[in-house]
C-alpha cells in the first residue's frame, strides 16, 4: 500500500511511521513536512521517501495521485497559537488541507483525515457521541475557536464528497493524544505547547505550573500506543468497515481535571533522580485565562468521548492509563535513569 503522510513528521506522524516500519514492511511511505527532526532517524529505511514541501505554498498534488490512502495531518494544533495568529491557522489548517481534499476527490484517493474533539466544543453532553453530539462554540471575538471551525467545516466538506463524489474517507477525532515527542519541551513560555509537555517543561526549567482558571477544566487523555493502534485499524479498513465514518478515539477512563493532572505529573517527576529537587520546589499557582492566552481564549470546561463506536466498529479499546502514559513520557525524557517508581 502506498501511504501518504502529510506533516509526517509531527507527533502523530513520527509515531505512525515508527509503527508502520516495524510492523507493516509491505507498505511504502511517503512522508511530507517541513521539519524532520522527529522522524530523521527512520528516514534511511527503504520504505520511506522523505519530501520537505511547505503545503501553505506548494502543490503536492503529484503526491496525492500517486497515493493509495493519504493522511493529511499538517495543522497547528497548539491553543495559544489560535489566539495570536488565528490567521496563519486558517491558512493552514483550512486552506491548504482543502486543497489536499480536492485533489482527493479529483484522484479518488481514500483519505484519512484528523479531525479533533475541539470541534464539539462546549457541547453539554456527559459524553460526546460522533454521529448525534451538537458541534458548540463561541462568539467570533473568541479566536479560539478557528481552529474548531476550520476543522468542523473540512469534515462536513469531506462529509459532502462522500455522499455527492463517493470519497472513500474516515474521519478520527482525537481527544488529547499524548506521548514522547508531543511537543518541544526545551521551550517553557507559557502557551508553547499541549499541556502535559508545558507542565514537564515547566518543571525542567524551574517555573511555576499555571492552572488556567483554576484547573478544574476535564480532559480525557489518551496514549499515543493506543491512538496509533486504532490508527491502524483505520488504514487497514477490514470490510471497508471505516469507511464514510467518524471516530472518537480517546480513553473515557483517563479523563482528568488538569489540577489533577498538575499534581500527577509533579508527584511523578519526584521519583526521578533528575527532577526530583525541581519538583519539589515546584509550585501550582492559577492564572486568569486572559493573562495567560490573551482576551480571545475561551476554554472548553469537560470533555469526554463516547467511544462505543471505534469500540464495536474497529475492536478497537484503549489500555494504556494516564499515570502509565505519563510514566512513558517520563521514561523517555530521563532514558530510564530514574530511581525507584
Ligand atoms: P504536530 O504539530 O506535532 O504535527 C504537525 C506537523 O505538520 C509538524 O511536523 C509540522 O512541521 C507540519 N507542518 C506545519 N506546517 C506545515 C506546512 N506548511 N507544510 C507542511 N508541513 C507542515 O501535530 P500532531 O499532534 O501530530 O497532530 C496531527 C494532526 O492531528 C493535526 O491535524 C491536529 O490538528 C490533529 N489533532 C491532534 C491531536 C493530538 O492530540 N495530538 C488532537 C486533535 C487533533
Ligand atoms: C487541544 C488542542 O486544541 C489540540 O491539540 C487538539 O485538537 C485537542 O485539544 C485535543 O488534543 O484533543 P486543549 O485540550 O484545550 O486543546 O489544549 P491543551 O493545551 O492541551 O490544554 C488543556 C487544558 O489545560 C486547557 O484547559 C488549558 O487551559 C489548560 N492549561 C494549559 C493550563 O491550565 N495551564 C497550561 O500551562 C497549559
Amino acid at each position: 500500500m502506498k501511504t501518504l503522510i502529510v506533516g509526517g513528521g509531527g507527533f502523530i506522524g513520527a509515531h505512525l511511521l515508527e509503527e508502520i516500519l516495524r510492523n507493516h514492511r509491505n507498505w511504502q511511505v511517503t512522508v511530507i513536512d517541513i521539519n524532520s527532526e522527529k522522524i530523521s532517524h527512520l528516514l534511511l529505511d527503504k520504505n520511506v521517501k522523505f519530501f520537505e514541501i511547505d503545503i501553505v505554498r506548494n502543490s503536492i498534488e503529484d503526491h496525492v495521485s500517486d497515493c493509495d490512502v493519504m493522511l493529511p495531518l499538517a495543522a497547528i494544533a497548539s491553543p495559544a497559537v489560535y489566539v495570536t495568529d488565528p490567521l496563519r491557522v486558517f491558512e493552514l489548517d483550512f486552506e491548504a488541507n482543502l486543497k489536499i481534499i480536492k485533489w482527493a476527490v479529483k484522484y479518488q484517493k481514500r483519505v484519512i483525515f484528523p479531525s479533533t474533539s475541539e470541534v464539539y466544543g462546549m457541547c453539554a453532553d456527559e459524553e460526546f457521541l460522533e454521529d448525534e453530539s451538537n458541534c458548540v462554540t463561541g462568539p467570533v471575538s473568541k479566536q479560539r475557536w478557528i481552529y474548531s471551525c476550520s476543522k468542523q467545516m473540512l469534515d462536513r466538506v469531506i462529509y459532502a464528497h462522500g455522499l455527492k463524489n463517493n470519497l472513500d474517507y474516515t474521519l478520527f477525532r482525537p481527544f488529547n493524544w499524548i506521548g514522547p515527542k508531543l511537543d518541544d519541551i526545551s521551550n517553557p513560555e507559557s502557551g508553547s505547547s499541549r499541556v502535559v509537555t508545558q507542565f514537564l517543561s515547566n518543571i525542567i526549567h524551574g517555573k511555576d505550573i499555571k492552572l488556567v482558571d483554576g484547573g478544574n477544566q476535564i480532559r480525557s487523555f489518551t496514549d499515543i500506543a493506543d491512538a496509533i493502534a486504532a490508527l491502524i485499524k483505520i488504514i487497514l479498513n477490514e470490510n471497508n468497515c471505516a469507511t464514510r465514518q467518524i471516530f472518537n478515539i480517546g480513553n473515557p477512563h483517563n479523563q482528568t481535571s488538569i489540577k489533577n493532572l498538575a499534581q500527577e505529573i509533579v508527584e511523578l517527576a519526584k521519583k526521578y533522580d533528575q527532577l526530583k529537587s525541581l519538583a519539589e520546589k515546584t509550585k501550582i499557582i492559577e492564572i486568569d485565562p486572559n493573562e495567560y492566552y490573551g482576551k480571545g481564549y475561551q476554554d472548553v470546561s469537560c470533555r469526554i468521548p463516547s467511544i462505543k463506536k471505534a469500540e464495536t466498529v474497529l475492536q478497537w479499546t484503549p489500555t494504556v492509563s494516564l499515570r502509565e502514559s505519563l510514566r512513558k513520557i517520563m521514561d523517555d525524557l530521563f532514558k530510564k535513569n530514574a530511581s525507584s517508581r
